[in-house]
């Protein structure tokens, strides 16, 4: 059993429904809470593709879609500070503040294996699959003369298959992901691509 296990399935409070904090104070949160320019970029990635598949592919509303941005621009908020207690920490501060209880338990299962929460919903499903494949599409990309220009699906898969390459991501989670998200591979990289490149 990881260490991080949160040992709990509900988080945040039902009566605080579509009480979203503003991108803006997400955005100020993490300046405070990540020095590492590095990783806040990773959150914004990981937001901009969550917001996109939201609207494109589940047309959702204008609401739904900014906690599927939260989301994503949270999830490792507490992963610089905290790295011990990653998880635990952003999910107890977005429950003092009163946040959307779908937007922290979709933070909280994000690595099922690592946290013991299951992923439930569609945005917990996606946050999941999203997750790792951004960050081995981005690393891709930094070796690539070209960057995202020119970037082709069968270039990521290829990356995939090479063990060796960006060795922290864990392709068997991505492969959980997307059976437990009901999508294609092929589908994932290329909206990742698509919606990534211009994330600065
Ligand atoms: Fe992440």
């Amino acid at each position: 059993m990881s260490s991080r296990f949160l040992n709990r399935n509900i988080f945040g409070d039902e009566k605080n429904k579509n009480n979203l904090m503003s991108i803006a104070d997400a955005h100020a949160l993490l300046q405070e809470w990540v020095p590492n320019e590095r990783l806040r970029l990773h959150m914004r990635q990981v937001a901009a593709n969550m917001k996109a598949w939201a609207i494109e592919k589940e047309n959702e509303d204008e609401i739904t879609a900014q906690k599927w941005e939260l989301a994503g621009l949270l999830h490792d908020a507490d992963w610089e500070k905290y790295p011990e207690q990653h998880c635990k920490v952003i999910v107890e501060e977005l429950e003092k503040r009163n946040i959307d209880p779908d937007v922290i338990h979709c933070i909280a299962s994000h690595g099922p294996a690592v946290f013991g929460v299951e992923p439930v919903s569609k945005m917990d499903k996606m946050i999941y699959a999203i997750d790792e494949l951004s960050g081995l599409i981005h690393a891709y990309s930094l070796m690539r003369e070209g960057k995202y220009e020119g970037m082709e699906v069968k270039g990521v898969k290829k990356r995939l298959k090479e063990k060796s390459f960006a060795a922290g991501v864990s392709r068997e989670d991505i492969q959980d992901a997307i059976t437990r998200a009901n999508i294609t591979l092929e589908e994932l990289i290329q909206f990742i691509i698509d919606h990534q490149k211009n994330v600065n």
